[in-house]
């Protein structure tokens, strides 16, 4: 084996390790058997049961220093101050809102942490550039956006998130009666909706302990659909002739 061809087999172990290291890890690390029936009792905060649960979506989010986030229907500024931390003075985590209100007050709340930055989004898109998030978070507010245009909305992201990035959406569970009121997302419609607007849900679960369940697309084409299996070649079947009739009958 010469030096060359001893170089390309390194190159070509390097590449296959970082194929593997770049697959999405969509696998839960917890058991879902139910050892406690409890335990999905809604505990905590009234109105914000989700908010208990914090260190569980921060770890779902995985941001990492330097990253960039959006908040869409950011509120008072709960989770965009906890991803900001994260994300670092050389991050960004934009707070998107539609209340001019809730602008000017998340800007005054964050005043002195810049890597935090509040504007005034439209009903529709979050106005963003392309590829200039690496994860979009919805918590409360995916069912605040106009009916009929979801999809739309959806589809506008794709563009919003780098092809790596992913969208994250926290909503009320309201199937089987389970969640009150029409403050959810029935979570059939919401991937059915992802899934027309080309996002795969990678992972999808309930919040312990809270109404709601947490979603987590990625793009579409991180999933190459299965190739088709060639079609086998037909063997052709020996024909067999007639019996010849038998005479006198
Ligand atoms: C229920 S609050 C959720 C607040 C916060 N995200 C949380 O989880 O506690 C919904 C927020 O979404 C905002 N909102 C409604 N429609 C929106 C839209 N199309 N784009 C961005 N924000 C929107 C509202 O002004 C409101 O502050």
């Amino acid at each position: 084996m010469t030096r060359i061809h001893r170089c390309l087999v390194v190159l070509m172990f390097v590449a296959l390790a970082g194929v593997c290291v770049e697959r999405i890890a969509a696998e839960s690390d917890k058991s879902t058997r139910i050892s406690d029936p409890k335990a999905h009792r809604r505990v905590g905060a009234k109105r914000y049961p989700y908010r208990t649960k914090s260190d569980y979506v921060l770890k779902e989010l995985d941001l990492k220093p330097g990253d960039t986030a959006v908040d869409i229907g950011a509120g008072d500024g709960f989770w965009t101050e906890k991803m900001a931390r994260v994300v670092g003075a050389e991050g960004a985590v934009h707070a998107a809102e539609v209340s001019q209100k809730m602008v000017d007050r998340l800007k005054k709340k964050y005043a002195s942490t810049p890597q935090i930055k509040p504007y005034l989004c439209k009903t529709d898109s979050t106005g963003l550039g392309p590829d200039s998030c690496d994860v979009v978070f919805f918590s409360q507010a995916y069912h605040h956006l106009t009916k009929g245009k979801r999809v739309d909305y959806l589809k506008g992201l794709r563009t919003v998130v780098k092809p790596t990035g992913r969208v994250v959406i926290i909503e009320k569970y309201t199937e089987n009666g389970m969640g009150a009121g029409t403050h959810g997302t029935l979570l059939s419609r919401l991937i059915s909706q992802a899934e027309q607007a080309g996002w795969v849900p990678v992972r999808v679960e309930l919040m312990t302990g809270t109404y709601h369940y947490i979603a987590i697309l990625a793009q579409k084409d991180l999933f190459p659909p299965e190739p088709k299996p060639k079609p086998r070649k037909r063997t052709k079947t020996p024909t067999t002739k007639p019996a010849a009739k038998s005479a006198g009958k």
